[in-house]
């Protein structure tokens, strides 16, 4: 199969999830057509996590473009350079706890960059490829020559927080309680107001909690190998018993990629790892991964564990059914939890250099004025 006439926008794409959707279609799918990287490149961006794809690619299938969402002028240039058919819109404000601390940047880059992206999208596909009535200002998506998409990528955390029973669905109410997720859930709503206002052929896809390599490390999972191995503590908000459900990058990956190509317009999928943990009970288990890895005892890491002030709103717990993903487009998990968390462990062992130069600079100033306070 080729995609040769596939020139997609990736928003986002030097940060975890962008990096690894990238990597993904080069790699897994062979992609043959273009790929923009459009990325600020703030604390979380980092091109390091793309050197061994640039060099391959870089100038042919895949160009960095640095920009920031909000920047409705160079957001407008670059389609316009690339004749961009497709957005992947993964740039964002990602973190729950700088959400808190500094709310203001999460719904500038959320909201207001999303509207940007929409706001081009429309404009740009509209004067040049949008073949229908113009004085309609829509699209007509389904005699259109060359297939359009503008996909979405959010969270399950739009859903609010679940008691011991029950899953979100896509049709769960939204109510979302930080806010990064109540910034994610604005512009959710403005990209389905773009589909029935314009027509703008999007998709959504709403996704539990995601690991694996290039994870940045003030998020749970990597936070606690890299603290387990400067033999720090490892800080576990409130009685430790929120739940999260995981899902190893890739197969978010692979799920984003059958959306874009099999998806139908209009519709919202969840996407979920169906592998809910207890963070006490997941901090233990990757307590004794990294301890079987580096030769001690079982139990060496887990004296580091430290029950720390809870976080405002934390939460409780969240869980993704996935069946109309399932169902309708034959997507489903492929990575083992065991499996996925050693891949992970191992990553951040053999990846030392990237390791440092993350956690060097601004993160570092960061860490001390938040957390080492804790
Ligand atoms: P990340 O924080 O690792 O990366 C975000 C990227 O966006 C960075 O490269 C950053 O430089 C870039 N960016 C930020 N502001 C920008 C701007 N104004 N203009 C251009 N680029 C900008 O985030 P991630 O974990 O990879 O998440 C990617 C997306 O997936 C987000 O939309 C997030 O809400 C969503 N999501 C994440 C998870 C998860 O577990 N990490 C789960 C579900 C959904
Ligand atoms: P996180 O990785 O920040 O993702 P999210 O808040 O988007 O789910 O946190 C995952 C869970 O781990 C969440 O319940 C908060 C908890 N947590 C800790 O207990 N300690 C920590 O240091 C961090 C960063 C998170």
């Amino acid at each position: 199969m080729s995609y040769n006439n596939y020139n997609i926008l990736v928003t986002g794409g030097a940060g975890f999830i962008g990096s690894n959707f990238i990597r993904y279609l080069f790699e897994k799918v062979n992609f043959d057509g273009i790929i923009v990287n459009f990325d600020l490149l703030t604390y979380a961006g980092n091109l390091k996590n793309l050197e061994d794809i640039s060099e391959k690619y870089s100038g042919k299938n895949y160009f960095f473009e640095h920009g920031d969402i909000c920047d409705k002028k160079r957001v407008g240039e670059i389609f316009d350079k690339y004749d961009i058919n497709m957005v992947v819109h993964f740039a964002a404000e990602s973190h729950v706890d700088r959400s808190i601390l500094g709310p203001e940047e999460f719904v500038r880059t959320n909201v207001q960059g999303t509207f940007t992206l929409l706001e081009a999208a429309r404009t740009y596909w509209l004067n040049n490829n949008g073949k229908s009535d113009k004085a309609k200002l829509t699209f007509n998506i389904h005699n259109s020559s060359l297939t359009k998409r503008f996909h979405h990528i959010s969270t399950d955390e739009v859903y609010g927080s679940l008691g011991d029973m029950g899953y979100f669905y896509e049709t769960t109410p939204y109510d979302p309680r930080s806010p990064y997720s109540a910034s994610k859930a604005a512009s959710d709503h403005l990209v389905r107001a773009y589909y029935h206002t314009y027509n703008l052929p999007v998709t959504i896809s709403n996704c539990s909690n995601n690991y694996g390599p290039y994870h940045f490390p003030e998020k749970l999972i990597p936070l606690m190998i890299l603290n387990m191995l400067d033999e720090k503590p490892l800080p576990v908000y409130g009685d430790g018993k929120n739940i999260r459900d995981w899902l190893y990058v890739e197969d978010h990956c692979s799920a984003v990629w059958k959306i874009l190509t099999e998806g139908e317009v209009g519709e919202t999928y969840n996407i979920g790892g169906e592998n809910e943990w207890e963070n006490i009970k997941l901090v233990n288990r990757l307590c004794e991964i990294v301890a079987n890895k580096m030769g001690k005892d079982k139990d060496y890491y887990k004296k580091l564990i430290t029950f720390v002030k809870d976080r405002p709103g934390h939460d409780r717990r969240y869980a993704i059914n996935c069946d109309k993903i399932k169902n309708k487009l034959g997507w489903k998990q492929s990575v083992d939890f065991e499996k996925g968390l050693e891949k992970t462990v191992d990553w951040y062992l053999n990846n030392k250099e990237w390791v440092e130069t993350v956690k060097s600079g601004e993160y570092k100033k960061w860490v001390e004025m938040n957390y080492d306070k804790r």
